[in-house]
């Protein structure tokens, strides 16, 4: 088949690039599945470890491998000091941008970093899931002017996350949304960022170096960085009499609902159910309804985008969740990366098990047949 015969697929989408045992995002129905378990049960029943165990080795522990699991989270948080200096360098950029370089930093303090062995993957990708979470908010801290706070082995992966970012352990319920949040963002097929962390492990990369190359990629205000743009709206909108204006303004200008809209989902996507529910008992709890109020009338006015598949999306109620748990803005985006972390390794191990190099075409549309015009001879 020629360049030319091959059908052109703009974006990739409604490409199949190879197969997956990890996550099923079934796009009409907003059905969303991991190791062949739905994820509203699992947001329901299972604890954060748990799930991140099932996506790594393809089964739920026994209770025996997940006391082992765990164990090995909890004893991996800690971070090597140069890596902390670095952070210190760099506390003024963007936690997205101080993340990316200090997974890329942990690097040099890794052993066997470009051994791509599914045991090495799998031991080097549980400890950067466990390190993510004391990089951002260790990088807080360092930004803040106060001390970087230690994990405190006693507390669960999302639970001692809140308390190194805030200061103070979280009760039981502010934890548990904490860890919902998580799971459910845990891994989502062939989203951009995992595409990128594929990319990257398709070249026999390292992955330290996909797992840059994920974070990068989520970073943007189409993936990863929604959320935030969802919160400064509400900020924006202040009342919920504004909401009508708000969004006619928006449309008559035509731009884009931060929080709305997705790629595959057509139908409601399956992650914002457990994120309202938080959102609304949360704004409750710390005496501020408004913001959910002020979001419901948004997700009611925008009603009439549904009948286009442009439905709620998991980032349109996950912002106000870390807006009232007192998490600044530009920490929404890293905590999708510390939930994403387990999604990139499972993919990279399963892209390097039966590696191909992702190469697809670009269909040329540029000039041809030109003369090439010695720099003197330019007009
Ligand atoms: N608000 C208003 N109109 C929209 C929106 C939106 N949020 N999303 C899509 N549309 C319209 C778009 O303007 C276009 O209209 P027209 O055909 O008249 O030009 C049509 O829908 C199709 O848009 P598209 O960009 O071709 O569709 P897509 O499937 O590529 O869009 C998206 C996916 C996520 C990029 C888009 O919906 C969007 O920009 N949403 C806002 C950002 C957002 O919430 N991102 C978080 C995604 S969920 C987290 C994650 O998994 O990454």
């Amino acid at each position: 088949m020629t360049q030319q015969e091959t059908e052109l697929r703009r974006g990739l989408r409604n490409v199949y690039l190879d197969t997956t045992e990890s996550s099923n995002v079934i796009g009409d129905v907003g059905k969303l599945i991991y190791r062949g378990y739905d994820i509203h049960d699992l947001a329901e029943k299972a604890t954060l470890e748990e799930t991140i165990f099932l996506l790594l080795n393809g089964h739920l522990p026994t209770r025996a491998e997940l006391d082992q699991f765990d164990q090995t989270l909890r004893q991996s948080r800690e971070l090597p000091t140069p890596v902390l200096e670095i952070i210190d360098k760099i506390k003024k950029a963007h936690p997205m941008d101080v993340l990316r370089t200090a997974v890329s930093a942990l690097a040099a303090f890794e052993t066997g970093v470009s051994d791509a062995t599914p045991e090495a993957t799998l031991r080097k990708g549980i400890t950067l899931t466990a390190q993510m979470p004391t990089i951002v908010a260790a990088h807080h801290q360092i930004r803040s002017d106060h001390r970087v706070i230690g994990p405190d082995p006693e507390l669960n992966h999302a639970a001692n996350f809140l308390y190194m970012l805030r200061g103070e352990r979280p009760d039981d319920d502010t934890a548990r949304l904490m860890e919902k949040d998580l799971i459910v963002h845990l891994d989502h097929g062939s989203n951009a960022s995992s595409f990128a962390a594929r990319v990257a492990a398709s070249t026999l990369a390292d992955l330290h170096g996909a797992v840059v190359a994920g974070i990068s990629t989520l970073k943007g205000p189409l993936h990863g960085g929604a959320a935030e743009g969802v919160m400064k709206m509400a900020l924006e909108i202040g009342e919920e009499s504004n909401v009508e204006k708000y969004l006619n303004d928006k449309h008559d200008k035509r731009e884009r609902i931060m929080g709305f809209g997705h790629a595959v989902y057509k139908a409601e996507d399956p992650r914002a159910r457990h994120l309202r529910e938080g959102s609304r008992v949360l704004g409750e709890k710390m005496g501020q309804p408004k913001w959910f109020r002020i979001l419901s009338k948004v997700e009611e006015h925008m009603r009439p985008y549904a009948e286009r598949g442009i439905c709620v999306n998991v980032d349109f109620w996950s912002g106000s969740v870390y807006y009232l748990l007192d998490i600044p803005e530009d920490i929404f985006v890293p905590i999708f990366a510390i939930a994403r972390v387990p999604g990139y390794v499972v993919q990279v191990m399963e892209q390097e098990r039966a590696n191909i190099l992702i190469r697809p075409l670009l269909r040329y549309v540029g000039p041809e047949n030109l003369e090439y015009v010695p720099i003197e001879e330019r007009g």
